[in-house]
């Protein structure tokens, strides 16, 4: 890695739609109750997009949040990434369309594919454009809408899921602050076991494919769920130590908000406790590349994250993939 200059967060923000869903709403679509969600996987509620509302609203409300916490204006961005996996459409870019939104005149925009784990790894690839003076203030939006891409008449997904935006800009900050490691990886003997089958290249949609439910979320629980179990611990372990840490330096975790019994796992392994662990899935379910940038906002409103303190960030997901991260907080 460059050492140029160290890169951080310098401004955050989120969106989510103002529709709940709770879990009493989902009683009444599908065979579920609200005891066995809660017990299964600490999620209360989840946030819905109107009819007509795309990925691209969200991550630009969210965007406008964070620009300005930073105390710049659209001009000032000099990059945009877009973590997500369910954009406004195939193509173009969602981050062209919010370039266009946010009038970023003529600003390099690209999406990133990593599922879950996608914010992380934007972030990342913003860490390495600030710290080599590439760019001096990267956009880094994790946005999803998964309700647009959920089977709703699967009752083992439809509970999990939700809508919502976060967004960071990334700028230059003084010499050991901000994003110190990441530690990231994939496995595409794992790309079935979480998926959407049909419409792309490999399945085009078809009547027969839309009656069949494969232009939605296909996902095998148990071998996601004990697949994270394992990299979510290993990964934080690995980061932690690429920055010579243990887990005893760690002020907060922002944990990728699925399911609380495999973050209660992550705090078993690791030796800490709870209040180490900073949770809002019960609220928006998963929200897929919204879900960390989303906990790390409410963490920080809430006065969870301070000045100094070191934050470490670990997602997994869809590819499969994975990517922690730790930081500094630098504001
Ligand atoms: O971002 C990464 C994305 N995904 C994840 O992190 C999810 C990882 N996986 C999980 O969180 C868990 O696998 C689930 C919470 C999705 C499911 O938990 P599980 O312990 O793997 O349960 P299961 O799918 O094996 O189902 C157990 C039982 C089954 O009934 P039988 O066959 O034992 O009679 C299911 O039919 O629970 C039943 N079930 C439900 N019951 C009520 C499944 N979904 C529901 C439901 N309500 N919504």
């Amino acid at each position: 890695m460059c050492n140029h200059r160290n890169a951080g967060i310098i401004g955050i923000g989120s969106a989510v739609p103002d529709k709940v869903l709770t879990n009493a709403d989902l009683e009444k679509i599908v065979d579920t109750n609200d005891e066995w969600i809660r017990n299964m996987t600490g999620i209360s509620e989840r946030r819905m997009a109107a009819e007509g509302e795309s990925t691209s609203d969200y991550a630009a409300k969210a965007a406008r949040v964070a620009i300005e916490r930073a105390g710049l204006e659209p001009k000032d961005i000099d990059l945009i990434i877009v973590a997500t996996v369910t954009g406004d459409m195939p193509f173009p870019s969602t981050a062209c369309i919010v370039q266009n939104i946010l009038g970023c005149k003529d600003t390099p925009a690209y999406d990133l594919s990593a599922g879950c784990s996608g914010w992380v790894y934007a972030l990342s690839n913003a860490n390495a454009f600030v710290r080599s003076g590439i760019y001096n203030h990267v956009l880094v939006i994790g946005a999803d809408l998964l309700s647009r891409v959920t089977n709703w008449t699967d009752r083992s997904t439809c509970c999990l899921f939700g809508d919502g935006a976060g967004a960071a800009v990334v700028g230059p900050v003084d010499e050991e602050q901000g994003l110190l490691a990441f530690e990231l990886g994939s496995d595409g003997a794992g790309a079935n076991a979480l998926r959407i089958p049909a419409g792309g290249s490999r399945k085009p949609c078809t009547p027969e494919v839309l009656l069949a439910h494969e232009d939605k979320i296909f996902m095998e629980g148990r071998e996601v769920f004990k697949f994270a179990v394992k990299i979510q611990g290993m990964a934080i372990e690995k980061v932690l130590a690429k920055c010579g840490m243990t887990t005893g330096d760690i002020s907060l975790v922002i944990p990728h908000q699925a399911n609380i019994r495999i973050i209660e796992s992550a705090v078993q392994r690791l030796g800490l406790s709870m209040d180490k662990f900073f949770v809002n899935l019960h609220k928006y379910g998963n929200t897929s590349a919204a879900s960390i940038p989303l906990a790390l906002d409410e963490a920080m409103q809430a006065g969870r994250v301070k000045k100094d303190d070191t934050i470490v960030v670990v997602g997994f997901g869809a590819g499969l993939t994975w990517a922690a991260g730790v930081m500094k907080w630098a504001y």
